[in-house]
């Protein structure tokens, strides 16, 4: 059992740990040095993406840090450019090989309208099926073109990976995703560093003797959200980890999801021709 001390969620057939690694924005040096440091902290999974540029450096993380591979859930996404069939299979190949690993889990990383979303899922199950990956799901879908793309996969669609922390509402996918029998892995699940000045969050994680980066991960993690947040500090790393030894009220859930806005959203680079879920 390589994930038997921490949080998992079961999705498909794997098995995913609730708290991961996030590698956007990291160079070279900094994901390699940093993927090690949060793999001998503990961290058991480990994000990355093709458009990020540092596949071959979190494999040679995950090689420094000597924690054997099989214990370690590891994600890296297919870029929009590489969407029609044929190229999609030659990206999966390619950040299989500089990884150095095959990836448990291969996502789609925006949705797009061409190739159509059927098409692009029949190309990652065949991705699949040629081993470039264990696992499959997709990033940044809303309900409809989610449950478009969980209708024509032949293999279960894992996670929904978006954007999710207290200023931003997800109940309608996160229902999506249930229904679905798949998850959510919450990306800038730190809303980029701004819950370490909020005052609600703050009062909440003086209350538990916690910061308000671990107050928030834990929200996430006791909705049976997966979170993902990135650090470049080693210090920052051990904090958000140290998240398993509290819990947090009802009422104090409700004051965090009581912060989102229609105005929370950070990262919207989503196609002009689809539309988040209204909340
Ligand atoms: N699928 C997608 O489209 C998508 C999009 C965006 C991100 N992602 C994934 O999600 C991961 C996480 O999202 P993210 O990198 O955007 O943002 P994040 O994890 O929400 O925030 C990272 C920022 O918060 C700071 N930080 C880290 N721990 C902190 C703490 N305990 N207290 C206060 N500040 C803290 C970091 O600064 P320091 O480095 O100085 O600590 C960094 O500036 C990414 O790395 C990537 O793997 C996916």
């Amino acid at each position: 059992m390589p994930f038997s001390d921490q949080p998992t969620v079961k999705s498909g057939d794997v098995e995913i740990p609730l708290l991961g690694f996030g590698t956007w924005q990291l160079e070279p040096e900094d994901a390699r040095r940093m993927v090690a440091e949060a793999l001998r902290i503990g961290y058991r999974h480990i994000d990355t993406a093709w458009i990020y540029k540092n596949e071959k450096a979190v494999g040679d993380g995950i090689r420094d840090s000597g924690v054997p591979r099989e214990d370690i859930f590891l994600t890296t996404k297919i870029w929009v450019a590489h969407f029609a069939d044929g190229d999609l299979q030659r990206q999966a190949e390619e950040s299989a090989d500089s990884l150095g690993f095959t990836p448990d889990l291969l996502l789609l990383h925006w949705p797009k309208t061409t190739p159509s979303i059927e098409d692009t899922i029949a190309s990652l199950n065949d991705a699949r099926d040629k081993g470039f990956t264990r696992s499959i799901g997709v990033s940044n879908y809303p309900s409809k073109e989610f449950r478009r793309a969980a209708e024509a996969s032949k293999a279960p669609l894992v996670t929904n990976q978006v954007e999710y922390h207290p200023y931003l509402s997800l109940h309608t996918l996160m229902a999506t995703a249930n229904e679905l029998g798949s998850t959510i892995t919450a990306w800038s699940p730190l809303a980029q560093g701004k819950i370490a000045d909020d005052a609600t969050i703050k009062e909440v994680a003086e209350a538990h003797g916690k910061t308000p980066g671990q107050v928030t991960l834990r929200w996430l993690v006791q909705q049976g959200v997966i979170a993902i947040p990135r650090t470049t500090k080693e210090t920052r790393a051990r904090e958000n980890f140290d998240i398993l030894d509290f819990e947090l009220t009802g009422e104090e859930m409700d004051r965090l999801h009581a912060l989102a806005t229609p105005e929370g959203r950070l990262g919207d680079w989503i196609d002009p021709e689809f539309q988040w879920d209204r909340d």
